[in-house]
């Protein structure tokens, strides 16, 4: 039986994979906050698996890194733990960039001094690539990075660190470069899921107005279900590697905001404003990436696309909010 090790378990990208890796027949060590909000149905349905252990952790706490690997002895780190939202890390930045940086290289560092056989991947961005000129056919692998955010220079930080750690001391260490990845368990204040929880509280009257910021934004959106099966197969490979993970689809704010409109049968000019707050200091206008590296090496493919994407989410949000309201 393998054992794995998932940082960042409580969060959207942590509950998938968990859910993969259990399914692989994989221990799941699950690392989380003292403050993580664990109830949630995001991790509930695997709490009684026996193969499935929660410990204490934080990016900050080295000590315990080390106690939870000596521990387990795992043949798998998947690092997903971040201060993940943009525009908080413009109002956090000294938070976000020690754990997003900083996190990765204490985990390098643990590998290092315990065991190199450690296999290790690291959720690089692609906000790493910030506004620097995107190729006709989309970001790959080793297109120029120009991040514009705390969050994206600290991601950038660690992205280098760990190819440097690769060539330094020969550690098993991948990065994938996920372009935006959403679901029924995004978080809620990412655009998308603030969109679709915003339509389905419309339609049930219990909210009046939808206020947004920059809807010409473009991003490369896919499925999180999809995306953590591409992590996995990162660390089945012989060799360490960098993949750009993205469905090649690059679509505005806009057009999301439609999608999930029309399918609630909602005005959008009834119910949406902007609200200049929700703008950021830097923007990243446009991301598409060009994921043909993991499709030939990996043999990854995404498989569910914008607009299955949003009426999934919609759906979803509006049968759970009329459940809650039935009790
Ligand atoms: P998420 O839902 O925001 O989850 C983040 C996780 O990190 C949560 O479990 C959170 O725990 C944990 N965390 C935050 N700060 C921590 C700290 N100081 N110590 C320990 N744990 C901490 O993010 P996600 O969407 O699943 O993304 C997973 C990873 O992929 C992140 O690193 C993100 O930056 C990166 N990424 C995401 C996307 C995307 O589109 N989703 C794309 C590219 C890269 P709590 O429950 O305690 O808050
Ligand atoms: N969050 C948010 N809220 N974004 C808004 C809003 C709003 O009210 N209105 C417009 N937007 C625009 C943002 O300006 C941005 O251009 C776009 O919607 C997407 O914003 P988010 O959903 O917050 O995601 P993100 O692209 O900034 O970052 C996500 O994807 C990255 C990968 O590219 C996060 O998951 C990051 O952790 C991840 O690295």
């Amino acid at each position: 039986m393998k054992t794995a090790v998932i940082t960042g378990v409580t969060g959207q990208d942590g509950s998938y994979l968990s859910e993969l890796l259990l399914s692989k027949g994989y221990k799941v060590v699950g690392l989380k906050r003292r403050t993580s909000l664990i109830n949630t149905d995001r991790v509930d349905s695997f709490y009684d698996n026996p193969n499935f252990i929660l410990e204490y952790w934080d990016l900050n706490d080295v000590g315990s890194l080390y106690r939870i690997i000596s521990k387990y002895k795992p043949n798998e780190i998947y690092n997903l733990a971040a201060q993940s939202h943009v525009r908080v890390s413009f109002d956090i930045p000294e938070h976000t960039v020690d754990g997003v940086a900083m996190g990765p290289l204490r985990i390098l560092e643990a590998i290092r001094n315990i065991d190199t056989n450690i296999k290790f991947y690291q959720a690089s961005s692609s906000e790493m690539y910030g506004d620097a000129l995107c190729p006709k056919t989309g970001y790959v692998e080793d297109s120029r990075m120009t991040p514009a955010s705390p969050y994206a220079c600290a991601k950038l930080f660690a992205h280098n660190l760990v190819r440097n750690y690769r060539e330094s001391y020969k550690i098993q260490a991948s990065s994938g470069i996920l372009f935006n990845h959403e679901s029924p368990r995004r978080g809620e204040t990412f655009v998308t899921r603030k969109i679709t929880m915003a339509a389905a509280r419309i339609k049930l009257g219990l909210q009046k107005h939808l206020f947004l910021g920059n809807l010409e934004a473009k991003r490369d959106w896919g499925y999180a279900g999809d995306y953590v099966e591409a992590m996995w197969l990162m660390l089945q490979q012989d060799r360490p590697d960098d993949y750009v993970i993205s469905t090649g689809e690059t679509r505005t704010v806009r057009e999301f905001l439609k999608e999930v409109f029309e399918c609630a049968e909602l005005s959008i000019d009834k119910y949406v404003r902007i609200d200049q707050k929700y703008f950021r200091p830097h923007e990243v206008p446009f991301l598409l990436g060009n994921n043909t590296k993991a499709k030939t090496n990996l043999g990854w493919e995404p498989r569910i696309r914008f607009k299955d994407l949003a009426t999934i989410m919609y759906n979803e949000d509006l049968k759970n909010i009329s459940k809650e309201l039935k009790k």
